[in-house]
């Protein structure tokens, strides 16, 4: 159904949504704006540690608030016995055009593996842990809950608070002594010379992403638009707010026009990200020896670890993938990266623009019984 709204203000609407404005357009009610919150697919960050008949389960329900690439949340877990648990890569979440090995997504179970193992540290369990129990194309884990005396983490603490930070900076400068315990789990570049070669090169390979149209479909078509589409699908790209549903329910939002990257719906939100891109003060790189699978496990427990700790400095860490990705349009980014930065075959497993910021809403989640084999 075509709207009646005339073309110019239709554009002008479209364009403030690409530009993440939330602008209530012909005064939307007190109570429209106030129930716009997709709260059925943030329920499980009011879960999350609610499963206290089974350690597992609560070790679980935590950890499925770990970051993972775009949201996928591609993880699968089936209880075995009475202490152990079989962890999966649910592979029909794959992303194969900008992760075509799996890299980022193993990463991203590496993350939740780590905040498991915190979890479960809480409620006085240690976990041992076999990965890839199979080989790599079964299971990515084999864990045994061992009660034990339990070493709660201190930065578990922070989990409720952590997010990827997908926004602006402020012009506050990350203080060497500020970051200094963030060199636990990373490289840091502070405002120096590098920092400003790392940035560009993010830059550059956002900008060749989202010109690269098979990279951009993959993105748009995991775009979840407004409460009702991200409460059907908590996982993915998630764009919320008064607008957003005020749009979908008029019918201004054509799905054709989100396929190009040229369009005004699409053009406002990119040069934003950009821009934001090249506000940070400072930035991460996670690096491993390699790139086997337990490299990318490893660095996906590095980063979770980064990720929190830089939320108890009440730092922002934003990841910026595209150029650490294997496919073809992105190959002189990844080259230029790992020539300056990856010393003697290293690989830079993650990308993250560090500094000051405003809190971003939590993410959505699928609930637990969702991911259970
Ligand atoms: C391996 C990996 C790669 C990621 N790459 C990006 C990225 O390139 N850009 C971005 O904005 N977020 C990236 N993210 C962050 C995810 O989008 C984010 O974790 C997910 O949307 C859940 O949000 P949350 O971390 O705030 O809970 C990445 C996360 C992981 C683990």
């Amino acid at each position: 159904m075509m709207t009646k709204q005339p073309a110019a203000s239709r554009r002008r609407l479209l364009a403030m949504i690409g530009g993440g404005l939330v602008v209530a357009v012909g005064a939307p009610s007190g109570v429209f704006l106030a129930t716009r919150k997709p709260e059925d697919a943030l329920r499980p960050w009011k879960l999350a540690g609610q499963y206290y008949h089974d350690p597992r389960l609560q070790a679980l329900s935590y950890a499925l608030l770990a970051p993972n690439p775009h949201n996928r949340q591609p993880w699968e877990a089936e209880l075995v016995g009475d202490t152990e648990l079989y962890l999966y890569r649910d592979k029909s979440r794959n992303l194969p055009v900008t992760d075509p090995y799996a890299r980022q997504l193993t990463i991203g179970m590496g993350c939740f593996l780590e905040l498991m193992e915190m979890a479960a540290g809480q409620e006085g369990f240690v976990l041992e842990t076999r990965l890839f129990p199979d080989g790599e194309d079964g299971p990515v884990a084999l864990c045994r809950f061992i009660h034990d005396e339990g070493r709660p983490d201190p930065l578990f603490k922070h989990v409720m608070n952590r997010r990827s930070h997908k926004s602006s900076f402020t012009t506050d400068l990350v203080e060497a002594d500020v970051a200094a315990p963030l060199a636990e789990y990373a490289s840091l570049y502070l405002g120096n010379e590098e920092h400003v070669q790392i940035r560009e090169i993010a830059h550059d390979a956002y900008q060749t992403e989202v010109s690269t149209p098979e990279a951009f479909r993959e993105s748009v078509d995991l775009l979840r638009l407004g409460k009702a589409a991200i409460n059907a699908s908590p996982d993915g790209i998630d764009v919320s707010g008064a607008m957003v549903d005020l749009a979908q329910m008029m019918n201004l939002i054509d799905p054709e026009q989100l396929y190009d990257a040229s369009h005004a719906v699409n053009r406002d939100a990119i040069e934003t990200s950009l821009a934001a891109i090249l506000s940070a003060p400072a930035s991460a790189l996670v690096r491993t020896p390699g790139n086997s699978r337990t490299d990318q496990i490893e660095a996906g427990r590095r980063w979770l670890r980064l990720n929190l700790a830089a939320t108890g400095l009440g730092l922002k860490l934003w990841p910026v993938s595209q150029a650490l990705q294997e496919y073809d349009a992105v190959k002189p980014h990844f080259d230029a990266l790992h020539q300056a930065f990856a010393p003697e075959g290293t690989r830079v497993q993650m990308l993250g623009l560090l500094g000051y910021g405003k809190q971003l809403p939590k993410s959505p989640r699928w609930r637990l019984e969702t991911r259970m084999r």
